[in-house]
């Protein structure tokens, strides 16, 4: 059953510049959304405000870095002054990195930290006002398939992730009262530019190029789960695939994961 209508909900996407949160505001647009789009890169970002547009839906621009407190609470504003309030928050911004951990500077661990979960918790919690004004308010997570299962080379990023929904999962029950929901997305290997734009990539990758689900493909599925009010999904076979055989199996990933340390 339908418990959510997408159409002139008003929702805030971070990271909406390319990939899962380009293709996202698209899809959303298509169904009428009222759309505040922030990233860092303006040209980028206009661009996917005019394809959001002429797919039909209304867009705010919010240019700015996830990571500021000033950014986040701007982009806050943008929904109130465009839109009269906020339905629905994506936590989308994401950053990687590729290598050792013992290798890496402490500088890596924490701009990842910063980006993928710092910024996040933070823009959940200034948001929470609005949303709590909000029609049937929502808070949508971007994790990854990597929040159920650490690999090596990307010990920073996986932490940042189970942090995501070990987060994410306490305050769906403080929300619960207040009516305000909590998705949370574990997608699997996307087609983005997430890859292009690693923070540090030292080597490369000791398994082969995993085959990678659209972008529009993870959207559409966000967006059926938005509108069932599902607490958690992963938008992706191989994904789902990983995360049962680690539950079921863990020794068995465990030595798997310890071939390529
Ligand atoms: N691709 C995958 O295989 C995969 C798998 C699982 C989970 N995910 C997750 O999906 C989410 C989206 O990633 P994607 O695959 O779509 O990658 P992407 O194409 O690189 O998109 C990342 C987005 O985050 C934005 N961003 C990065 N740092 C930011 C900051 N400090 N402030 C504001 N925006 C920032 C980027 O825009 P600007 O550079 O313009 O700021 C861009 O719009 C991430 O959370 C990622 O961890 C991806």
């Amino acid at each position: 059953m339908t418990r959510r209508i997408i159409h002139s909900s008003r929702v805030l996407i971070t990271g909406a510049s390319s990939g899962i949160g380009r293709a996202l505001a698209i899809e959303l647009a298509r169904q009428g959304a009222r759309l505040v789009l922030n990233a860092r890169r303006l040209d980028r970002l206009q661009a996917v405000a005019d394809e959001s547009q002429t797919a039909g839906g209304q867009v705010a621009l919010a240019v700015g870095d996830v990571t500021r407190a000033d950014d986040r609470a701007a982009a806050l504003a943008a929904a109130e002054r465009r839109f009269g309030g906020l339905d629905v928050l994506v936590n989308n911004a994401g950053v990687s990195a590729w290598g050792r951990f013992e290798q890496a500077a402490p500088e890596r661990l924490r701009q990842i930290m910063e980006v993928n979960f710092f910024a996040l918790a933070e823009m959940t919690r200034a948001a929470l006002p609005l949303l709590a004004r909000g029609q049937n308010p929502l808070v949508v997570n971007i994790a990854s398939i990597l929040g159920h299962r650490g690999i090596p080379l990307q010990s920073e990023y996986c932490a940042s992730k189970f942090a995501v929904r070990g987060f994410s999962e306490a305050l769906r029950a403080e929300l619960a009262k207040q009516h305000i929901d909590l998705l949370v997305v574990s997608p699997g290997s996307t087609e983005s530019e997430f890859f292009d734009h690693l923070i540090e990539k030292a080597g490369e990758m000791p398994w082969r190029t995993q085959p990678k689900t659209p972008a529009a493909v993870v959207a559409q599925k966000i967006v059926r789960a938005i509108e069932l009010g599902r607490h958690e999904i992963v938008p992706s076979r191989r994904g789902k695939l990983l995360v049962w055989l680690n539950r079921l199996a863990p020794r068995l990933v465990d030595r798997w994961m310890e071939r390529y340390g």
